[in-house]
């Protein structure tokens, strides 16, 4: 997307954030995750404490648990029903309380997945094609182009507008998906009646979250704490990142990202500064300062891996919710449907 509307998206994201306080009533949030994995603490600061602060505004929220976006890049399905429950647990364990949050999954909503076909016939192939992420993706796979890889941001749109979300906290990357969603919601609307908001995304303030190595957390790069992962593991994760030699810690993203994303992840973690922290650490080294990320790291996760361990153990618990989640969401992607099919004379 150009610069020019990445600024003005920019701009809305800012006054919505001023607003959201003031006039919750007026906000449904949508948003959503991959089940191809544990989340870890990129995900938890990236976004899931965002989304808790939401839901206790008293937004409406709605959470998809994108399992169809699952197949883009990838050619199985293998773990996808674990991911998915482990998912639940993870967000659960955050703090996202079922009671005030839809949590769904693509597949058991098949009114959602039928808005794809109007959607398709507003976006044209260039649209498609032009897509930034699509293209990264698709790069990063080394796979084909495939039909599902070319139009997932028209079936996003349909995760967004199914729920007429107005809200979507998001990262960069995704802002090209919005961009498609608010083109997708106004043709609709212009071409055959007015059913769908345009919706904004919510951008995060927070600077990207460095992995263990300085580069953006993830799981495929291996550098990545799960808030899964045990004291011990985090421990060793983080004792086996690369720092250098230097023993005077200081904060330089640029000149030292090994020790900088150490400093960040415990500044998180803590609250403090990273040039605070750094300051307190001096000569210490490498070591001394590993041993304090480690603390801090567990430290903050200790009450989400106890309530995680609570919620493992009572998986019929976790298949409630899904199915409860799964249950409200058709009910209203199916007045959605309705309302699209009535809107386009297509009531027989
Ligand atoms: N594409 C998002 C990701 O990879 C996941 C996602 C699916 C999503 N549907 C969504 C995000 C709708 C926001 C809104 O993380």
């Amino acid at each position: 997307m150009s610069i020019d509307s990445y600024e003005a998206s920019r701009k809305r994201s800012d006054e919505i954030r001023a607003d959201l306080p003031e006039h919750p009533e007026k906000y449904t949030m949508l948003t959503g995750d991959r089940p191809t994995g544990r989340l870890h603490l990129g995900h938890y600061f990236g976004t899931i404490r965002e989304r808790v602060a939401l839901q206790d505004l008293g937004i409406s929220t709605r959470i998809i648990i994108a399992d169809y976006q699952v197949i883009t890049d990838r050619d199985t399905t293998a773990n996808i029903a674990d991911n998915v429950r482990n998912m639940v647990v993870d967000y659960l364990a955050c703090g996202i309380d079922p009671a005030k949050t839809i949590i769904f999954t693509h597949s058991a909503v098949p009114a959602l997945n039928q808005l794809m076909l109007p959607f398709l016939s507003l976006v044209t192939e260039s649209e498609l094609l032009r897509n930034p992420t699509v293209k990264a993706e698709q790069d990063a796979s080394g796979h084909a182009l495939t039909g599902l890889l070319l139009t997932y941001p028209v079936h996003q749109a349909c995760d967004i507008l199914f729920c007429k979300g107005n809200i979507v906290p998001v990262g960069k990357d995704q802002m090209p998906h919005i961009e498609q969603t608010r083109q997708i919601a106004r043709r609709f609307n212009e071409r055959y009646g007015h059913v769908f908001p345009e919706p904004d995304g919510l951008l995060n303030d927070a600077p990207a979250i460095p992995g263990l190595d300085g580069r953006k957390m993830s799981k495929s790069y291996g550098n990545a704490i799960s808030l899964s992962a045990t004291d011990a593991e985090t421990a060793k994760l983080i004792k086996k990142s690369q720092t250098d030699a230097d023993r005077n810690i200081t904060y330089d993203p640029e000149g030292r990202p090994g020790v900088s994303a150490l400093l960040t992840t415990a500044a998180l973690c803590t609250g403090r500064t990273e040039a605070d922290i750094a300051a307190e650490i001096g000569d210490g080294g490498s070591g001394t300062l590993k041993k304090y990320v480690t603390e801090s790291v567990n430290a903050y996760l200790a009450p989400i891996r106890a309530r995680r361990e609570e919620l493992l153990a009572d998986m019929d618990y976790i298949e409630d919710v899904l199915h409860e989640g799964n249950r409200a969401a058709n009910e209203i992607a199916n007045a959605t449907l309705d309302e699209v099919r009535e809107t386009m004379g297509m009531v027989y």
